[in-house]
């Protein structure tokens, strides 16, 4: 990456952090939801989005397959371009964050140093919930045909099947979809997020 010229300087805004929240009557934070393809990230960001905009919070989901179509439509799978994604998101969450928005979040994001250098930027608000589902379940859901095909050689570098998935260590939250339903998992984040002061109880 290029050097920041000196000539870059930080402007600090008037509207602060503080003030947005006090307007939003929530505080911001970022919900990494993380895991395989076709595990049920999207899925269960979206449901608590639901939950939460219906509780009047500010939200914003980023979805891996979305953001591919414009902010990163120049990455490709490999690990250098993964890494690369995760720091653009990262950096996009944070200022959300700034904006005073809950950022959600459903991508792969496969290696646990760029999950962590996410939470190091985020600081305290980051929460990583790990969206756990055992591969073979993910394989026989097969949502977009795309595990035959990577079974098959014709898509590379697939994440757990020839690429690696680095389950998180420590992860605020972790839901088994394939042994939790829908309205379950949502009601464990957003019990989470009431437990964390993000959202009013
Ligand atoms: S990440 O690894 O960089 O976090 P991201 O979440 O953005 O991945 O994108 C994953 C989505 O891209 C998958 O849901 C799938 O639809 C699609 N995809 C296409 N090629 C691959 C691949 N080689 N590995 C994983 N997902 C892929």
């Amino acid at each position: 990456m290029a050097e920041t010229s000196p000539y870059v300087v930080w402007h600090h805004a008037t509207v602060t952090r503080a003030r947005r929240e006090a307007l939003n009557g929530h505080r911001p934070g970022v919900v990494w939801f993380t895991g395989l393809s076709g595990a049920g990230k999207s899925t269960l960001a979206h449901a608590v989005e639901e939950a939460l905009h219906r509780s009047g919070c500010r939200t914003y989901v980023f979805d891996g397959d979305n953001v591919r179509h414009g902010l990163c439509a120049d990455l490709g799978f490999s690990i250098e371009d993964r890494t690369e994604n995760i720091r653009r998101i990262g950096e996009m969450t944070k200022l959300f964050t700034e904006a005073g928005v809950i950022a959600l979040t459903a991508f792969i994001s496969p290696l646990r140093a760029d999950r962590d250098r996410v939470r190091q930027l985020v600081g305290d608000d980051f929460i990583e919930v790990y969206v756990k589902c055992p591969l073979g379940v993910c394989e026989a859901r097969d949502v977009k045909g795309m595990y035959a095909k990577a079974r098959q050689g014709l898509i590379k570098e697939f994440t757990g099947i020839s690429s690696p998935y680095e389950e998180p260590e420590q992860p605020e939250l972790v839901i088994d979809t394939s042994r939790t339903d829908l309205d379950e998992s949502v009601r464990q984040v957003v019990e989470l997020l009431r437990a964390r002061s993000l959202v009013p109880a």
